[in-house]
């Protein structure tokens, strides 16, 4: 094939990065698959608005169907987002033959299976690089660099937004709102951001993670999610005097073929791998039965490094075309489900309190996690100097979920306790 003839549904801040792609790093395409790439329709909402790059413009349409439907397009690529539209041009795609690529993570986390099965009875490919860390090879690594690996623990910072703003409240004094203003207009933020600062967006990315490295068939319901929303500055600041960094993780993890997946506001010790990945950035530490510890770093989010992966897919897709695998690299989960059940999770908690200043708080409290069998490893006590309360933080041994769900209710009736502010779950070097 000298001439491969694509179709772009979506120009926005990911469709500029692949036509920029596209169009500067030609002769790079052309070198890997021996054919030239020509774009051949771009789907958008509205044909008036001002775009970055304007020489496609003769190429915009609003009609779906000049791509999806249209004989000479090869290959179609989704990154215009959202759900019921795009699940409905992709299923289109695929009945006509044609092969897909999409950076659609809330798509793929919920409809995957079924898009995939769509394609593998097509004999099509389906590839989606891009849905999970941006420009980092993440769905590469775990499906053919460490295919021969039993894959124990994924632990990722995989939403560049929260990534972007928990690092600024970190490292200086700022305003939630106007940094997440920043974080959009840069390019990471969804165009509704609440998935991103909700956690939905990372939840979304461990599910397909998930999939990918335990054949397990998991599904959003199975995530225990947690957003940013409720991260206090003062949560930043005793957590550093702790040693420790908040980041907004997602962590999934088997043990006895049961899996544990989930999403929160998470303390990593300043030591971890994780803890100084900053701003839009992502990584994605696995941990694999022979190959040990691995981490991928890199950026998350943005035009040119989604651009790279959907760009990649292409050139995979591309080879495949031409010898004669397409369709070969659909990868269904195929293990039985069996989530771990909340009695058997256990780990390590951080709580910040704030308790009346007076002889015998502290023991009160301690006393109280002896009394549950709950050892600490932690504790500090600063005076508020507003009131006269006192900020207690604590970070604890490892213990059962339950018995920490139990010593919160417990402490918020304590008569020396006035507010149990917050509590996170720790994560420790191993
Ligand atoms: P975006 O900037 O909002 O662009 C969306 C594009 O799709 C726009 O060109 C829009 O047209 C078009 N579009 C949306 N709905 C449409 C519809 N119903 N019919 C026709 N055209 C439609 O979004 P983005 O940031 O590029 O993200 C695209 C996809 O990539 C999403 O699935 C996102 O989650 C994923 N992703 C994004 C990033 C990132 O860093 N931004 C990273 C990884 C994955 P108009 O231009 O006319 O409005
Ligand atoms: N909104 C997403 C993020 C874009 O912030 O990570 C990349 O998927």
């Amino acid at each position: 094939m000298e001439k491969i003839s694509v179709g772009l549904l979506g120009f926005g801040t990911v469709g500029t990065g692949v036509i920029h792609l596209l169009t500067n790093e030609q002769n790079k395409f052309q070198q890997q698959t021996g054919s030239k790439v020509e774009i051949q329709k771009i789907l958008v909402k509205d044909r008036e608005k001002n775009r970055k790059i304007n020489e496609y413009d003769h190429l915009l349409t609003l009609d779906p169907s000049e791509i999806l439907e249209n004989p000479e397009i090869d290959i179609v690529i989704e990154v215009m987002g959202g759900i019921q539209e795009a699940r409905q041009y992709i299923h289109t795609a695929l009945k006509n033959k044609k092969h897909v690529i999409t950076a659609n993570k809330d798509l793929m986390a919920i409809h995957g299976s079924e898009l995939l099965q769509a394609a593998s009875d097509q004999g099509c490919d389906l590839y989606y690089e891009a849905s999970v860390g941006g420009g980092i090879p993440i769905l590469r690594s775990l499906t053919d660099g460490l295919a021969a690996d039993r894959i124990k623990k994924i632990i990722g910072i995989v939403n560049g937004t929260t990534n972007y703003i928990l690092s600024k409240m970190s490292h200086q004094s700022v305003n939630y709102e106007k940094v997440l203003q920043e974080a959009q207009s840069l390019g990471f933020a969804e165009a509704d951001p609440t998935s991103d600062v909700e956690g939905l967006d990372a939840a979304r990315k461990m599910v397909i993670l998930s999939h990918l490295a335990y054949s397990i068939p998991v599904t959003l319901e199975d995530v225990v999610v947690e957003g940013i929303t409720r991260v206090a500055e003062e949560d930043i600041l005793y957590s550093k005097k702790l040693g420790y960094t908040i980041k907004l993780v997602g962590i999934a993890e088997v043990e006895d073929d049961e899996i544990d997946i989930r999403v929160g506001p998470t303390l990593l010790p300043t030591g971890h791998p994780l803890a100084s990945v900053d701003n839009e950035y992502n990584a994605i530490y696995v941990y694999g039965q022979s190959v040990g510890e691995t981490m991928f770093y890199g950026p998350g989010a943005g035009e040119l490094p989604t651009a790279i992966a959907i760009v990649s897919d292409l050139i995979s897709v591309v080879k495949n075309i031409k010898h004669g695998t397409s369709g070969h690299h659909i990868f269904l989960p195929n293990q039985e489900k069996k989530c771990k059940l909340v009695e058997d999770i256990e780990g390590q908690y951080f709580m910040r309190l704030h308790v009346k200043d007076q002889p015998g708080a502290l023991s009160k409290i301690t006393g109280l996690f002896n009394e549950q069998e709950i050892s600490l490893q932690k504790i500090i006590q600063e005076p508020l100097l507003s009131e006269k309360l006192a900020e207690v933080a604590i970070i604890t041994h490892t213990t059962k979920q339950h018995q920490f769900e139990q010593i919160y209710q417990l402490l918020k009736d304590l008569e020396v306790v006035r507010d149990v502010k917050s509590y996170y779950r720790v994560e420790g070097m191993n």
